[in-house]
């Protein structure tokens, strides 16, 4: 395997065409040694059904695609991938965020690979139909529960944090999401009119203890294969889900998971500790509404929205052994910059990734894709959202295409 090692945040000149860039040098984390022995298997194809959506979605799922054509070529596969609209996309095609057939699609494939929905063009239509209600709709029919948003900091891109680098350097947290529940979905959700001239809006935010204790688990059993640390989020003293969720976290541990360390914190003070020491966190639990808030937070702490992946997960199925999924980056659709081709595809092909970890147990090929995505910045290269003096900025396809050059060298 051809590889050069260099020290960590060493920076290598950046280059003017990247297919005759040398081989790679390595920022973090290793070739997986296992992957020259995948091999085409004896297998039925993994369905993934691809939602590109909005704004800069088709664009980065178009590196992802070319992804797939890499991993099929290399007889790491096979994958079949059928196409579906959602969110505005499909508000314009058929007049609703997602149609039941792309529903039906979604409920069959093996993952699904979601890009992003959203944008000003959408701002009027009616909320029920907005491009939001696609990615909510997924969710909640293929009771996705577990949100899983892993923040890493690729050490080139400590400078790129608006954190000083050594409140960064080598940070590698994992927010667990609830994401089913909570004021997102709780009932009524209502927007009445007084009489009076004014009106009133309801949220609900709603826990039971069922919800409460499996996305624990969740982030118990995670924590037990990263450092042991699970901190759990809630604001038990304003609110009454809060108390729920404390007492059911609490009696988790108690019950099952007593060598896994756990700490409270309540979430306006864990958003605080997030920007003030993040590397004291390892696994977060959290509710719906404040997992949004909060993977932001972490998000930026890793230099920018456009590099963190994640992974939208249901039960395992006792029956089949499978559980639904869909991954997606954490950014939006970033109208701003959509049809430019500037966008950062690194979220994009890094939820990719955690696809082929979390639904295919390809963990090998996962590894080296987050390889190839660190060796891509360590030569220099950045999209716009994360340039800084000296780097080579390239657009969405350089970038994709980058961290597909590089994976070619690793696997050698
Ligand atoms: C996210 C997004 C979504 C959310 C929106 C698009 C509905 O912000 O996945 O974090 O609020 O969950
Ligand atoms: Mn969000």
């Amino acid at each position: 395997m051809r590889l050069t090692k260099v020290r960590l945040g060493e920076q290598v000149p950046p280059r003017r065409s990247i297919v005759t860039m040398p081989p790679a040098v390595l920022a973090i984390r290793s070739v997986p040694p296992a992957f020259k022995q995948y091999k085409a298997r004896d297998m039925p194809a993994f369905k993934l059904l691809l939602l590109p959506g909005d704004g800069i979605g088709p664009e980065v799922m178009a590196e992802v695609e070319k992804l797939i054509a890499f991993m099929n070529k290399r007889g790491l596969g096979p994958f079949e991938t059928e196409r579906g609209l959602v969110g505005g996309a499909a508000y314009d095609a058929h007049g609703v965020a997602v149609t039941d057939a792309t529903m039906a699609l979604a409920q069959t494939a093996d993952a699904v690979i979601f890009g992003a929905v959203g944008g000003p063009k959408w701002d009027k239509v009616p909320f029920e139909v907005r491009p939001e209600a696609g990615l909510l709709r997924l969710r909640k029919e293929l009771r996705l529960f577990a949100n899983l948003r892993p923040a890493i900091c690729y050490a080139p891109l400590a400078e790129s944090s608006s954190l000083k680098r050594e409140v960064v350097e080598g940070l590698d947290i994992m927010i667990v999401r609830e994401l089913t529940g909570g004021v997102y979905f709780g009932e009524p959700k209502t927007i009445t009119d007084l009489g009076n001239g004014q009106k009133r809006a309801v949220d609900t935010q709603v826990y039971d203890t069922y919800e409460i204790e499996r996305i624990a688990r969740v982030g118990f059993e995670l924590a037990r294969k990263r450092r042991n640390k699970l901190t759990s989020m809630e604001k038990r003293n304003v609110m009454k889900t809060g108390v729920l969720w404390h007492e059911v976290v609490n009696d988790v541990h108690q019950r099952a998971f007593k060598d896994v360390r756990l700490e409270h914190q309540l979430a306006d003070a864990g958003a605080m500790q997030l920007v003030r020491h993040p590397k004291q966190f390892d696994v977060i639990v959290t509710d719906n509404l404040f997992g949004d808030v909060l993977s932001d937070v972490a998000a930026m702490l890793t230099g920018s929205l456009g590099m963190l992946p994640s992974a939208s997960l249901g039960e395992v199925s006792a029956k089949t052994g499978k559980r639904k999924a869909l991954y997606e980056p954490v950014h939006g659709s970033a109208p701003d910059i959509a049809g430019k081709g500037e966008a950062n595809p690194i979220a994009m092909l890094a939820s990719f990734g955690m696809a082929l970890r979390y639904s295919f147990a390809m963990s090998e090929p996962a590894d080296l894709i987050e390889a190839a995505i660190a060796a891509a910045l360590a030569r220099g290269l950045r999209t716009s959202d994360i340039k800084s003096p000296g780097m080579t900025v390239v657009g969405t396809a350089a970038m994709g295409e980058a961290v597909l050059a590089e994976m070619d060298l690793l696997a050698g």
